[in-house]
């Protein structure tokens, strides 16, 4: 079963009680937290979190575009949400902040640039819970998908094979009614998507129909 993130980062902000509830059939609400510095855009803070749990109880996975990732930890652990997703670009010690991400009984992702080699993977992987492969450079939603990244996950889906662990294998940005059969053929387990469910007329029913291709 196909996983769907909604990630509000192109959700009319000024309704974004009736854009979550638009969403109600995700698995995941995905929240874009961008610094200015990581990614040339700023967005949403950790107060969001409890904000958006005030009407919602779709688990939520927190993306951090942000430098200095280990500084923002304390503060998303009052907040409920589910998984934290770090950029491996942000750290100069990985392992060390996986486990920190872990202690705090968070679920953990670590992301990948379009440019980064999956070759920092390799010695945690069995550690963690999701890799999110992006799929367009981070920044912005409504870009389009960069398919050398397709040939990315397909490895990513080898590596996990030969370790036979459990991580799963998310996707973001770009994701539309052209390519998503390609990459879940490719090994992708969570499609994260903003624009293609906000541009639907009925995105409820348009994240079901991405759950069900098998
Ligand atoms: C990009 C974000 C994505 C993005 C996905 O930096 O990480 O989550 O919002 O949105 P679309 O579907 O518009 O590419
Ligand atoms: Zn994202």
């Amino acid at each position: 079963m196909i996983e769907v993130g909604a990630s509000i980062l192109n959700a009319d902000l000024l309704n974004l009680r009736k854009e979550i509830d638009k969403v109600s059939t995700a698995d995941w609400l995905h929240l874009d937290v961008m610094d200015g510095h990581f990614v040339p855009n700023l967005t949403f803070g950790p107060m969001f979190v409890p904000a958006i749990k005030q009407i919602s109880n779709i688990p939520i996975e927190v993306h951090l575009m942000v430098e200095n990732p280990e500084k923002f930890l304390d503060l998303y652990a009052q907040t409920g949400c589910q998984r934290i997703i770090i950029h491996a670009e942000t750290s100069k010690h990985l392992h060390r902040l996986v486990q920190q991400i872990k202690e705090y009984q968070f679920e953990v992702g670590v992301a990948l640039n379009p440019a980064t080699s999956l070759d920092c993977l390799e010695y945690i992987l069995e550690s963690l819970d999701v890799v999110l492969i992006m799929t367009v450079n981070p920044g912005f939603g409504g870009q389009s998908l960069i398919v050398q990244t397709l040939s990315k996950i397909k490895k990513l889906q080898q590596m996990i094979t030969e370790l036979d662990c459990n991580c799963k294998i998310a996707v973001d940005g770009g994701v539309n009614w052209d390519n998503y059969r390609n990459l879940v053929k490719a090994g992708a387990n969570q499609l994260i998507t903003g624009t293609l469910i906000y541009n639907a007329s009925d995105a409820k029913n348009s994240i079901l129909q991405l759950k069900d291709f098998c």
